[in-house]
């Protein structure tokens, strides 16, 4: 590990969230003002090992903050699994003078940023992915923007199932979490909430409540389901066949990871950003910077990996509550 660091390289990787350029503008503009270098890495890992290795200066950040998506591109980069290659990675690092390294993404890319840490490349992650699947932080880059932007869509759902009467299945992204349902689930005011982390796939409960709820008369009935339990569209058929009421399952997808950041995003992922450039500059390495009971903290990769986390149980039983009309 070098004493001093001179130059200062970002990339981000993993699927994109709001607020990754408000991250990338943070480093440059800290990292500049401590008299530091910064390039720009593309693609994530893909583009480390192409050597897509670019100059950043001031104005290359202007005008980002309220931009959704990254700047830097992302890319996922299955080789990066292999020590052949993140050698590779370290080499070329060291070969563009790169002696720092924030990493912006989720658990995969900190295992990325963990071996080349090992190698001698002094890195720190920060975490970025809308799903707040990272047991360390309560917060990760993209998720405030990820659940406005899915509540506004399942409000206006919400809208023409009133009209039709309908019962609607909404999936929202979050591959093994179920967070975003959560949140939305909750500011949503849904019947029901199919979460990866509690749902044992028993149909009958739902079912049943779908028929309760139009007895006393309910004009509609909202199920938000995780993307980790999937199958919205078979769900919507067997809900039509088994209740009678007409059904439809709309999957809000890739919008939920787009759109101009919040200020919370902006915020959090500008700190984050400033932050893993001073951890840099003192020194550290192999480090994942999180927002822990309202404190910006950092934590080894290795420790941050091994935490686990789960939904809140009592925003679970609540949101369980305010469904029952
Ligand atoms: P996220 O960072 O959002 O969790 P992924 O799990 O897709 O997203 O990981 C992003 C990238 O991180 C992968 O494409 C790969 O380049 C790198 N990565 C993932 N796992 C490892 C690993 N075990 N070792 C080294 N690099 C990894
Ligand atoms: O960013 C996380 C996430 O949105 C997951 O919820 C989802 O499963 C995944 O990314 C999809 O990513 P992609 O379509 O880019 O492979």
């Amino acid at each position: 590990m070098s004493e001093k660091i001179e130059t200062i390289g970002v990339l981000t990787s993993g699927g994109d969230a709001p607020g990754m350029n408000a991250a990338i503008r943070a480093v440059v503009r800290q990292a500049l003002a401590k008299g530091l270098k910064v390039k720009g890495i593309k693609r994530g890992y893909a583009g480390l090992l192409n050597e897509e290795i670019i100059d950043m200066d001031a104005k290359s950040v202007s005008d980002i903050i309220q931009k959704g998506g990254t700047i830097l591109y992302t890319a996922r980069c299955d080789e990066f699994r292999f020590e052949e290659y993140q050698k590779k990675g370290a080499e070329i690092c060291k070969k563009h003078g790169i002696d720092g390294l924030v990493v912006i993404g989720g658990d995969g890319s900190f295992k990325g940023a963990q071996k080349l840490s090992h190698l001698g490349i002094n890195t720190i992650g920060v975490p970025g992915t809308i799903d707040l699947d990272i047991a360390c932080t309560d917060y990760t880059i993209g998720f405030d923007t990820a659940v406005n932007t899915a509540m506004e869509a399942i409000d206006k759902i919400r809208d023409t199932s009133t009209s039709h009467e309908r019962c609607s299945v909404i999936e929202v992204m979050g591959r093994s979490a179920g967070y975003i349902a959560l949140w939305c689930g909750i500011a949503n005011g849904a019947e029901d909430i199919l979460l990866p982390e509690r749902y044992d796939g028993n149909e009958e409960i739902l079912l049943n409540h779908i028929k309760q709820t139009k007895e006393i008369g309910k004009k509609h009935h909202i199920v938000i389901n995780a993307e980790g339990i999937g199958h919205s569209a078979s769900l919507a058929k067997k809900i039509e066949t088994e209740t009678g009421m007409e059904a439809r399952a709309t999957i809000l997808g890739h919008m939920q990871r787009g759109g101009s950041p919040t200020c919370t995003d902006r915020v959090h992922a500008t700190v984050m950003g400033a932050l893993a450039v001073d951890l840099l500059c003192q020194g550290k390495s192999d480090r994942v910077i999180a927002y822990k009971d309202g404190k910006y903290v950092d934590f080894e990769i290795d420790e941050a990996l091994a935490m686990k986390k789960d939904i809140d149980e009592y925003q679970f039983t609540v949101s369980k509550l305010m469904s029952r009309a």
